[in-house]
């Protein structure tokens, strides 16, 4: 969604408000704003992304700004609904993230006291009303604006002749980042990891004063807050390109140390430290969107194995108004961000039907571990590229571990099984790292096949989802249609759809679907498909089958999708990179969904 950042310091604001906002672009990239408050309110903002911003605005001097980057939510992405957005009197300027979900009736009232309004935001309304009720101090006016709005929301607000910000957030990320001399806001704290690794994380209803050298925080009912800062360990180095042309590439290239990093320490403690201690469940319910719903459902197939507790997979909006009668004692919630707005609100929702509920996210002090009983970090470091890649094979490193972890408190692993299942961990990112090598060979392929306007994408059973992940990468970055299915539906109507126009990728490796997986590439080739297979090293059979393999290094099935959706990302790069898409940043997505 929206990127916000605040700056209040000795320096000059705009360079480093426009520094930090280009390290929240994957946040959105529709239109970009910036706010200088000081001596009067200088503003300027543009359709478009943030460079375009950058070329045209003047140099704005004064050392207290703000600055946005928008997915437009209310409102087309045009100039005038850019933000900051101001008052009538021009002295206020506001950014904000999320969506004031009553605005229509705000804004009604407001029209009729006389403001007059110069976009078509939601956001803007709270302008006004900070306007309105704006007698002295800006904490107080803010504190006042808030109690009319409902929605989600992070907000920041400078005023024209002084040296503060103020902000506040409900449901939306915002953090303060403590310098020398100076402090910043961000909605990430990737964007300030340049000038500072202190942070404090703003709580919902909370509201900030920010200045050069002070930052209070006021609780709901103006209560002063104090609250620790934290540091963070992420360098800026792991939040910048390092060579690579994408993100997305340098995210890829980090798997094996990202797994590696995801799994330390953890394979050794499980047994002394587990995740449940003395607990088990009957049932287990995953819940999470897009790439973290994919690795939801290849989780499905883990937990059964390993632990023998059924499992069930939802969509976080779906689970959300979903009947109570479907629960299970045992809630998994998985989000890289930690803050997608969907996700959050299924964790509440699950509390409150009193479940246990366990978070796996990326993104250390992020809202979902607020949310959740217990938090088992996936340490796959920032990522920066809209498409998730090291985090998805991350997240199946942690659901590798809370797999056996419940397999033992469920009594059902014996100690040789948990030998062979941590040995085959272990040897995950070199798994990985053979599929890296082999990238040139896939960018040969994804070239080859880069004039297709529909692809399809099939496994049997883990590897379904593992289809359905790549069909999504595909999409996403190549705005290729590519759609996946469990290969053994095929026949019950997505064969329709097949011809020697759509190329089909089939993983296809030697497990107890392989001969029915053969059965299915044949129902395609049959139909002149060209089939490109992810197979098993050494499988010489399949070949025979299809047009084109690429090959992972044989290791136990349950463990394949980990190296399989590495050459499934790398293909969906490939091909973007063919197509000359920005494959970074997708049209209409962003990287983290806050809205509903
Ligand atoms: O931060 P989350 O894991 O909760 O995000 C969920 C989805 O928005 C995300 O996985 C999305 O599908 C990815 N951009 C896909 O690459």
């Amino acid at each position: 969604m929206c990127g916000i950042v605040g700056y209040a310091g000795r320096r000059e604001a705009q360079p480093i408000l426009l520094d930090c906002l280009k390290r929240l672009e994957y946040r959105g990239y529709d239109s970009a704003g910036i706010a200088v408050a000081g001596k009067g309110l200088q503003l300027f903002k543009s359709k478009g992304e943030i460079a375009v911003l950058e070329s045209k605005m003047p140099r704005m001097p004064g050392t207290v700004g703000i600055a946005h980057t928008r997915w437009a939510t209310q409102g087309k992405p045009t100039t005038e609904n850019a933000h900051p957005l101001d008052d009538c009197s021009h002295r206020l300027a506001i950014v904000h993230n999320g969506i004031i979900s009553n605005f229509m009736g705000l804004k009604e009232s407001l029209v009729k006291d006389g403001h007059r309004f110069a976009s078509e935001t939601d956001t803007e309304v709270f302008a006004h009303l900070v306007e309105s009720e704006l007698k002295g101090d800006l904490v107080d006016a803010v504190s006042k604006a808030l109690r009319q709005v409902e929605g989600t929301y992070a907000f920041a607000v400078v005023a024209a002749d002084r040296s503060e910000i103020v902000a506040t957030r409900r449901e939306s990320p915002l953090v303060v980042g403590l310098g020398e001399g100076e402090n910043f806001l961000a909605s990430d704290v990737t964007a300030l990891l340049k000038y500072t690794n202190r942070v404090v994380y703003i709580q919902d209803d909370e509201v900030v004063r920010v200045t050069m050298d002070s930052v209070s925080i006021r609780g709901p009912s103006g209560e002063l807050v104090e609250r620790e800062a934290q540091k963070i360990t992420w360098s800026l180095e792991d939040a910048e390109k390092g060579g690579y042309p994408h993100f997305m590439l340098k995210e890829i290239f980090e798997q094996p140390d990202a797994i590696h990093d995801s799994l330390l320490g953890r394979i050794e403690t499980l047994e002394t430290e587990p995740f449940f201690q003395g607990d088990s469940f009957t049932s287990v319910k995953v819940v999470a969107c897009g790439t973290s719903y994919h690795a939801g459902l290849v989780g499905k197939y883990i937990i059964e194995e390993l632990a023998k507790i059924p499992t069930t997979v939802q969509i976080s909006s779906e689970y959300r108004y979903s009947p109570v009668a479907r629960e299970s004692p045992l809630v998994v919630l998985i989000t890289q961000s930690g803050e997608t707005a969907d996700t959050l609100g299924a964790a509440r929702e699950a509390r409150k039907r009193g479940n246990k509920t366990v978070g796996i996210a990326n993104v250390v002090g992020s809202a979902i571990t607020r949310e959740v009983d217990h938090v088992i970090y996936t340490r796959a470091g920032p990522e920066i590229g809209v498409a998730a890649t090291k985090t998805f094979a991350t997240q199946l490193a942690a659901l590798y571990l809370l797999a056996m972890d419940l397999g033992v408190q469920n009594r059902v692993l014996t100690a040789q099984a948990k030998r062979s299942i941590t040995g085959s961990l272990r040897n995950l990112p070199r798994a990985v790292q053979d599929v890296l090598n082999q990238a040139h060979l896939i960018e040969a392929l994804a070239n080859k096949y880069s004039g297709a306007k529909d692809m399809f994408f099939i496994g049997r059973g883990i590897n379904y989802p593992v289809a359905l992940e790549g069909a999504l990468k595909t999409k996403e970055i190549s705005y290729v249609h590519g759609e996946g299915f469990p290969a053994g539906e095929l026949k019950h109507g997505p064969l329709a759809l097949i011809s020697k126009e759509s190329p089909v990728v089939a993983i296809a490796v030697k497990d107890h679907t392989y001969e029915r997986m053969l059965g299915n590439i044949s129902e395609c080739s049959a139909r002149g498909s060209p089939v490109i297979a992810v197979a098993f090293e050494g499988d010489t059979e399949i070949a025979k089958y299809v047009d084109d393999t690429i090959r992972v290094r044989e290791i136990p099935p349950i463990f394949a999708p980990v190296p399989i959706i590495v050459v499934l990302q790398l293909w969906a790069y490939y091909l973007a990179k063919a197509k000359g898409c920005p494959i970074d940043k997708p049209r209409n997505i962003a990287k983290t969904v806050t809205v509903e």
